[in-house]
């Protein structure tokens, strides 16, 4: 049977085969064995409501069994026989283009070459999620296949609810992942209500089938990195021979020492993982591998001496390097921290003094001891960074929820207030100010034709907009236009493609709007194929999250979810060809709403009309709440907008002087 074929099929005619999963699949975590002997039931027979009777004996089995073993049903034998990865648009069995175009960026998010766990249909972050089961991959390309462009096909978290009429103005997908009850959103629900098979974890861009591979937390990375450099540096110095300490070397924190050579600096990342720093050494993602605190000691004075601009994987604790360099008067730039400190009693953060292989077998025979060894461990990094700070590093939480946890384990992080946390997170010092508010953020195309030089088309396209917008821009922006540029023209240099041919840069909503514009003329003069646009979720308007994304809004509304949600109901009807919602995303079950959209632009006045449409509401929704939270660089920036675009009127905010309220009663 055809690729073709399989896709309309579905739900195959006849039962396939039980499959044994490759030996050496990177296979997703057993989950937390959580339901009763009746819950067992009901997502056995939640699971089986996707097949035909006469299969249920077999199946029931099968599927409780899989439960027993991994914690949830993955319905692995459904997982079909032909290479899932993005394929030229054209390949695609589909009625629409946009429904095609859906399919690409999902079999992208499924490709084992760029997804975390893909025999379990998890893209990143150990539990982002496409789809819960196999049967749900099927039945929904098998859905997009036979969409009309006057059709809407709804995702439960996964499942598919089916096709229903709409119109051509309409998204073809509207997808929800993770919404809860409010008051059912612990992570413990997300265990459960998983395992049960109704509900999934789509992180940011995996449920949204937005994800592009490593290219974009690099990108992040990069933007971080040098913005929080020139917060600490004269300037016209340079951040050669200057030194970002941080640690983590895995899925998403394996960027910072590739980021930090393009930022041009000295990265040490320290890895207790002896696995995963050869990884990222062996991909050319980090520049040295030492496992050694003399040698480090050392090799780190020579680079700073001949001012090098270099990445140092240490195999070792993080906080033994805080601490040794300390000793040994090394001084530090920048510091920072991307353990898995959302996860931090299973696996995410590595206790000091503890071989890694003791560690792991802590977690699973002795947890309370293991939980006390991560607190005391996290008191001690904080100490070790506080010696530091003392002397003048500038430290910031990276998103990864290190000064929340240091706090709940004692740590000495809090400001003197005793609300705030002593150190920023890179948003509230760095991405909030110096990008969000000016409505600067991820910004991401794929060109579906899947030929490289269509990308590089639209690179010099992006670069050529981008270079004569920076002409006319004002001062406030002109940083950030040329970081893009540059980061745009050595993109290809860089070797950032892993699955479908995609690119990141971060522009604000005009720089957005016209890079959008120039490849739908690209498209209809013939010059390259059809482009998806998308975005991050982690982005001016698309999340809503207090410690992290909206960490920088001080007006008591960064605990609201209001954005996010308006931002997709917005997006929806003013083109995109799909919008998503979901609870979840980088820092925990319950703590972040987060949407995003992907728009097909085909080189039609109508793509033209809808593009130019949406990216003004999908930048500029988030600015004026930005504005409204009182956030200075929104306010002039929402003016500005206001300034070009006659039917936009947003709602401004009056400062009210100090004084008057140190006056009051209260
Ligand atoms: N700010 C952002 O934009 C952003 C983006 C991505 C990820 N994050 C956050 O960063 C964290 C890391 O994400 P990830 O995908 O890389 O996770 P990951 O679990 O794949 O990697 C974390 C790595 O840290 C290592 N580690 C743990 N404790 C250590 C210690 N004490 N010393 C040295 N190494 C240690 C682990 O071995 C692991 O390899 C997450 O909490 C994530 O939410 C933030």
């Amino acid at each position: 049977m055809t690729f073709q074929d399989q896709i309309k099929q579905g739900i195959p005619a006849t039962l396939p085969a039980s499959k044994s999963y490759p030996a050496d699949a990177n296979r997703a975590p057993k989950r937390k064995d959580i339901l009763t002997k009746a819950e067992k039931q009901l997502a056995v027979r939640n699971a089986l409501r996707y097949f035909p009777k006469e299969w249920h004996s077999e199946l029931a089995t099968e599927f409780a069994q899989e439960l027993n073993d991994f914690g949830r049903i993955y319905m692995y034998r459904f997982k079909p026989d032909y290479a899932i990865k993005a394929r030229p648009i054209s390949e695609y069995p589909a009625n629409c283009q946009q429904a095609a175009a859906i399919m690409l960026m999902i079999d992208n998010n499924l490709d084992p070459a760029v997804a975390q766990h893909p025999e379990e249909l998890i893209t990143y972050g150990g539990n982002g999620g496409v789809f819960q089961n196999w049967a749900q991959y099927r039945l929904t390309m098998q859905y997009l296949s036979e969409m009309q462009s006057d059709q809407t096909l709804h995702m439960y978290s996964g499942h598919p609810m089916g096709l229903f009429p709409s119109s051509e103005e309409a998204p073809r997908v509207v997808v929800t992942n993770g919404m809860m009850i409010p008051n059912y959103s612990k992570p413990d629900d997300w265990e459960r209500f998983n395992a049960l098979g109704v509900t999934q974890y789509g992180q940011m861009t995996a449920g949204s089938y937005m994800y592009i591979g490593p290219q974009g937390i690099v990108h992040g990375t990069t933007i971080t990195v040098m913005n929080a450099f020139r917060k600490v540096l004269q300037p016209g110095d340079s951040p050669k021979g200057k030194i970002f300490l941080t640690a983590g070397l895995g899925g998403m924190s394996g960027a910072q020492p590739k980021a930090g050579n393009i930022a041009g600096c000295i990265t040490v990342c320290a890895e207790v993982n002896p696995k995963a720093a050869t990884k990222r050494h062996q991909q050319g993602w980090v520049d040295e591998l030492i496992d050694n605190m003399d040698a480090l000691i050392a090799r780190v004075r020579q680079a700073q001496a001949n001012a090098e601009v270099v990445s140092i994987a240490y195999i070792g604790n993080v906080v033994d390097v805080w601490e040794q360099f300390y000793h040994s008067d090394i001084f530090v730039h920048l510091g920072s921290d991307q353990t898995s400190l959302h996860n931090p009693w299973s696996g995410g953060y590595y206790p000091v003094g503890v071989s890694y292989d003791e560690a792991n077998r802590l977690i699973r025979d002795e947890p309370e001891l293991f939980k006390a060894k991560v607190q005391t461990t996290l008191k001690r990094h904080a100490d070790a960074v506080n010696k530091h700070t003392a002397k003048g590093t500038y430290f910031f939480d990276y998103g990864n929820a290190f000064l929340l946890e240091a706090s709940r384990a004692g740590g000495a992080v809090m400001a003197d207030n005793g609300i705030d946390f002593k150190y920023p997170s890179y948003v509230q010092d760095i991405l909030g100010p110096m990008c969000f508010d000016y409505g600067f953020g991820p910004f991401r195309w794929v060109c579906t034709s899947g030929k490289p030089e269509d990308l590089d088309k639209t690179d010099a396209i992006a670069a050529k907009v981008l270079t004569e917008m920076m002409a006319q821009a004002p001062a406030e922006i002109q940083q950030q236009m040329q970081d893009n540029i540059t980061w745009i023209k050595d993109a290809k240099q860089n070797k950032l493609v892993v699955g479908s041919q995609a690119r990141i840069l971060y522009a604000d909503a005009e720089g957005r709007m016209k890079i959008a514009s120039a490849f739908n003329d690209a498209i209809a003069r013939g010059e390259i194929g059809p482009v998806v646009l998308g975005r991050d979720h982690h982005d001016v308007s698309g999340t809503d999250s207090p410690f992290r994304e909206t960490s920088n809004i001080y007006d008591g509304s960064r605990f609201t979810a209001d954005m996010a949600i308006h931002n997709v109901i917005g997006d929806s009807f003013r083109g995109a060809t799909w919008v998503s919602i979901h609870n979840g995303g980088g820092v925990g079950w319950g703590e972040v709403i987060n949407g995003g959209f992907g728009m097909l632009l085909d080189g039609t006045n109508d793509a033209d009309r809808r593009l130019k449409s949406m990216l003004l509401f999908d930048v500029n929704n988030g600015i004026a709440r930005r504005s409204w939270a009182r956030n200075a660089e929104a306010d002039f920036a929402i003016k500005r907008e206001m300034a070009r675009t006659p039917k936009l009127k947003v709602t401004l905010a009056n400062r009210v002087d100090d004084d008057i309220l140190a006056r009051l009663p209260l």
